[in-house]
């Protein structure tokens, strides 16, 4: 029997990129998932990442594997939404185990000309996204006495890279949080950890390199090479579906003893503070 057979699963940022490869990988462990997105049109202030949804892809895909997906559009920075959201999960599957925070955005420019907008953005989806996925989510779990919450951080969590001041704060705010959030749930049963990736190659990767290659005369490439396997001590270039297998591992049950950790799930990146620098 797959293992997370029974089990109901929330995915943000489940349209694009990692989020996919998160929903995917419960769906074939045997959990419905719900696949939480923004729509572009909903977006206040446009940003990276805020793409139109791809739900609609990531739905077939589940269906078609024989497995049960629920689109939702929401904002995860709206709490009203996010409050919403919790509700059509426990309406459709009557019970909420896993929630995979994943969705973010990400801009570049020098933290004199970040504009308070911008910051606003960064913050309010990555950090208090996940913060407001969290609360409506957790009293579900702690209703029926487990669960599994993965928030997904960044290496700039821990070594942050120049010219995304507001992305590296809110991701070292999401680990931070991460362990306040596991020592307040443990007497649940309801393990809180963090993934942190280093490069994967996602649409927000990929728009990362142009912004870099457009702001310092190189070329897309020059980034991507950064983080490429060269640059692991694996020699490995990390996908989404690595991503997600070690999501995969954080929540199964024999997983409890793991929590209020952050896991780098880098291949090994060098240069980002490792032991092998
Ligand atoms: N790609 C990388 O190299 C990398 C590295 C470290 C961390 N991360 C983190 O991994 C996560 C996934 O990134 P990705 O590379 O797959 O990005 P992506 O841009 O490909 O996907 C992000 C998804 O989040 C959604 N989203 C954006 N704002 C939202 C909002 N307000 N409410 C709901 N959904 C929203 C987007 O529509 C998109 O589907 C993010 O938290 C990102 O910061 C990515």
């Amino acid at each position: 029997m797959p293992e997370l057979e029974g089990k109901v699963g929330i995915v943000t940022g489940a349209g694009h990129g990692m989020g996919s490869a998160h929903a995917l990988a419960l769906a074939r462990e045997g959990a419905s998932v719900a696949l939480v997105d923004i729509c572009k049109d909903q977006q206040e202030v446009p940003v990276p990442g805020a793409t139109e949804t791809g739900l609609g892809k990531v739905v077939e895909d589940i269906t078609a594997l024989g497995g049960r997906a629920l689109a939702i559009t929401c904002d995860v920075s709206k709490a009203a939404q996010v409050e919403a959201m919790a509700k059509s999960v426990m309406d459709e599957f009557g019970r909420i185990d896993i929630l995979v925070n994943n969705a973010g955005v990400c801009t570049f420019a020098p933290f004199w000309e970040i504009s308070e907008e911008q910051w606003d953005v960064t913050v309010d989806v990555n950090l208090k996204g996940t913060w407001l996925c969290a609360k409506y989510v957790v009293p579900h779990m702690i209703a029926r006495n487990w669960g599994r919450i993965v928030n997904i951080g960044s290496i700039d969590g821990r070594n942050p890279e120049p010219l995304h001041a507001h992305y590296c704060a809110s991701k070292g705010g999401v680990h931070n949080m991460t362990l306040a959030m596991a020592r307040e749930v443990g007497a649940f049963n309801i393990t809180v950890n963090c993934i942190a990736p280093g490069g994967v190659m996602t649409p927000m990767f990929q728009w990362t390199g142009e912004a870099f290659g457009a702001m310092s005369g190189g070329k897309p490439e020059d980034f991507y090479d950064y983080f490429n396997r060269t640059k692991t001590i694996m020699n490995r270039q990390v996908d989404p579906e690595d991503v997600a297998n070690a999501m995969l591992w954080l929540v199964r049950e024999e997983s409890w003893t793991l929590t209020g950790q952050v896991f780098y799930v880098d291949g090994g990146l060098k240069g980002h503070g490792t032991p092998w620098d």
